[in-house]
């Protein structure tokens, strides 16, 4: 009799330890499911961290929300606005291989105080060169001398452009790039580019000021988890009077006692966009990296979103 109490009781109590478990693995399935559902809803927009001043790409890097662009910058000039630009806390610089001013920007960065692993360099390749994309590449980082570079972009599209960006697909696994992306594509582009290639980009960087806003290609881009990063943010050379004079910029500026160039570029980071104003004054780099400590309210921002009327500058 006691001999079948004791089975009874270890059956009893196997049977309660199998229930347990199973609950339990039930629980943790559940949870899993339920996380991908909840990715599944989430946008895939990339999240500016306003207090780093970042933004994390989808391949894993940070990239600086604000910095220097160096279109038309040369030699000592570009040494110097990088050098500016370091000096005042900046660590994004956009060059390319077109603007002819790779060694002068990597010059001022092995000159600097600053760690390489704090600085972020987005350099491009031009169509034509994309015949030879490995060369090109390999010419970058001969020119830019700072070990890797940090995100490489296909400067426009171009013949030849699919198989460039394979080159620079290698180039990441190869660890000479961290990240890859594009430049000058919009929605037909991509969704005609996309298909063909193996790692999304990183970046789109396109022409973006407040009179060429593209209002849909923006959230487009980001929704793909991509980042949009804008040039020419103040209508590029020759064009920055009449922007910065708009009454309505103007304005808001005098409202938050900042620059017609600070609201514009404010504008930007509040609509997820990474901005890089090109510039040779030292005072106006400094005046570019300014635009973290005041807030452009919806009305404002819907003010400015008023004043889009799709007047593009660059021809491509
Ligand atoms: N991917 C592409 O196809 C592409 C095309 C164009 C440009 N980009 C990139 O985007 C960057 C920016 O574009 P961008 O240089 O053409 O045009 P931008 O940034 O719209 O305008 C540059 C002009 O703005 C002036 N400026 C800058 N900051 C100012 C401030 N705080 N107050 C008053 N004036 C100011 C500069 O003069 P000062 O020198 O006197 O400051 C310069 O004349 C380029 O440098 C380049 O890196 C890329």
């Amino acid at each position: 009799m006691r001999k079948w109490i004791l089975i009874l009781t270890a059956a009893l109590f196997f049977a309660i330890c199998m229930a347990g478990c199973e609950s339990g693995s039930a629980e943790s399935s559940k949870n899993e499911n339920s996380a991908g559902e909840n990715s599944g809803k989430e946008s895939a927009a990339p999240v500016f961290d306003f207090e780093s001043r970042t933004v994390t790409l989808n391949s894993g890097y940070e990239m600086p929300a604000a910095g220097l662009g160096t279109y038309a910058l040369s030699d000592e000039e570009c040494y110097n606005s990088v050098t500016a630009l370091l000096e005042d806390g900046g660590r994004l610089i956009d060059t390319a291989s077109y603007y002819g001013n790779e060694e002068s920007v990597g010059r001022a960065i092995r000159d600097s105080d600053v760690p390489r692993k704090e600085i972020f360099v987005t350099t491009k390749i031009y169509p034509t060169e994309f015949d030879d994309p490995e060369g090109a590449i390999e010419a970058c980082l001969e020119r830019l001398d700072i070990g890797y570079i940090d995100l490489m972009l296909l400067h426009h599209p171009g013949d030849g452009d699919v198989e460039a960006y394979h080159a620079l697909e290698e180039a990441v696994e190869d660890g000479k790039v961290h990240s890859i992306g594009l430049s000058n594509w919009y929605v037909e582009e991509l969704e005609e580019f996309l298909p063909q290639v193996n790692i999304t980009p990183a970046v789109v960087q396109n022409e973006i000021h407040p009179y060429y806003q593209e209002k849909d290609v923006v959230p487009y881009i980001q929704e793909l988890g991509i980042v949009v990063n804008e040039y020419s943010p103040f209508g590029g050379r020759g064009h920055t009077a009449e922007l910065f004079e708009d009454e309505v910029i103007a304005s808001i500026a005098k409202a938050h006692d900042v620059t017609s160039a600070q609201v514009i570029l404010r504008w930007n980071l509040q609509r997820g966009v990474v901005v890089n104003p090109g510039s040779s004054d030292p005072e106006h780099i400094r005046e570019n990296l300014d635009i973290f400590d005041f807030e452009l309210t919806e009305d404002e921002m819907e003010k400015i979103s008023t004043l889009d009327r799709g007047e593009k500058h660059e021809w491509y």
